[in-house]
C-alpha cells in the first residue's frame, strides 16, 4: 500500500468552469479551520466563471487560462502544469471542471488529481448525473470524490455519501440534495490526505486510523 501524501497542510489548486460553490465550501472550511490546507489559485478554463470572481472576493489568486489560446490539449495542459509547478502545488482539486483530464497533466500529477461527481460511481458518470439518476429510476443516489485518471469519473474512490431520491424529485431538487453534501463531503476528504491517513492500492483506497 501507498501513503497518498505524508501529513501537511495542504497546497491546493482548484479547478473550475462555473459557479465554483464547492470552491466556496473549501475555502469556508479552511477558515472555520476544519481543514488543513491553504488554495494558491484558482484556474478556470471559463474566462467568465463565476468561480474567478469568488475567488478575488476572497483575496485568492484567480487565473483565468483559456484551452482555445492554445495548439491542443496538450499545449493547453503544458501551462496548466507550469502554473501548478511554479507555486509547488500539493493536490489539484477539480470542482465543477468540465473538461477531461489528459495525459500530459496526468503524468505530472498522478494520484494528486482529485475531483467530486454528484452520483454514486460507478453509476452515472458523465454529464447530467442527477437527471441519469431520475431516469434510471434508482432510490439512493449521491456523491464521490475519486482520484482522476485518463477515463470519464472512472478513478478510484476515497469517498462517498449516500442521498435518498424522492417520489416527488425533480433535477433541481434532487441536485441541491446532492449539492449539499458535496460541499461537506469534499472537505473531509481532503482533510483525511491532509492528515496522511489516505493509502492506496491499486484501485481501492484506504483510510488508516490516526
Ligand atoms: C457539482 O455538482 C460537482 O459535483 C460537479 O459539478 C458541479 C459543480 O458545482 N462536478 P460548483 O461549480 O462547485 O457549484
Amino acid at each position: 500500500m501507498k501513503q497518498l501524501m505524508t501529513a501537511r497542510q495542504l497546497k491546493l489548486a482548484v479547478l473550475a468552469s462555473g459557479r465554483g460553490s464547492n470552491f466556496d465550501a473549501i475555502c469556508r472550511a479552511i477558515e472555520r479551520k476544519d481543514l488543513n490546507a491553504q488554495i494558491l489559485v484558482l484556474i478556470s478554463d471559463q474566462p467568465q466563471a463565476p468561480a474567478l470572481a469568488k475567488a478575488t472576493a476572497r483575496g485568492i489568486e484567480a487565473l483565468p487560462i483559456n484551452p482555445r489560446d492554445y495548439s491542443g490539449r496538450d499545449a493547453y495542459e503544458e501551462r496548466l502544469v507550469r502554473e501548478l509547478e511554479a507555486r509547488q502545488v500539493d493536490l489539484v482539486v477539480l470542482a465543477g471542471y468540465m473538461r477531461l483530464v489528459g495525459k500530459v497533466f496526468l503524468k505530472a500529477y498522478e494520484h494528486r488529481v482529485l475531483n467530486i461527481h454528484p452520483a454514486l460511481l460507478p453509476s452515472f458518470p458523465g454529464l447530467n448525473a442527477q437527471q441519469q439518476a431520475l431516469d434510471y429510476g434508482v432510490k439512493f443516489s449521491g456523491c464521490t470524490v475519486h482520484l482522476v485518471d485518463e477515463g470519464m469519473d472512472t478513478g478510484p474512490i476515497i469517498m462517498q455519501r449516500v442521498v435518498p431520491v424522492l417520489d416527488d424529485d425533480d433535477q433541481e431538487t434532487l441536485s441541491q440534495r446532492i449539492l449539499k453534501e458535496e460541499h461537506e463531503l469534499y472537505w473531509q476528504a481532503l482533510q483525511l490526505i491532509a492528515e496522511g491517513r489516505v493509502w492506496i492500492e491499486g484501485r481501492r483506497v484506504v483510510v488508516k486510523a490516526d
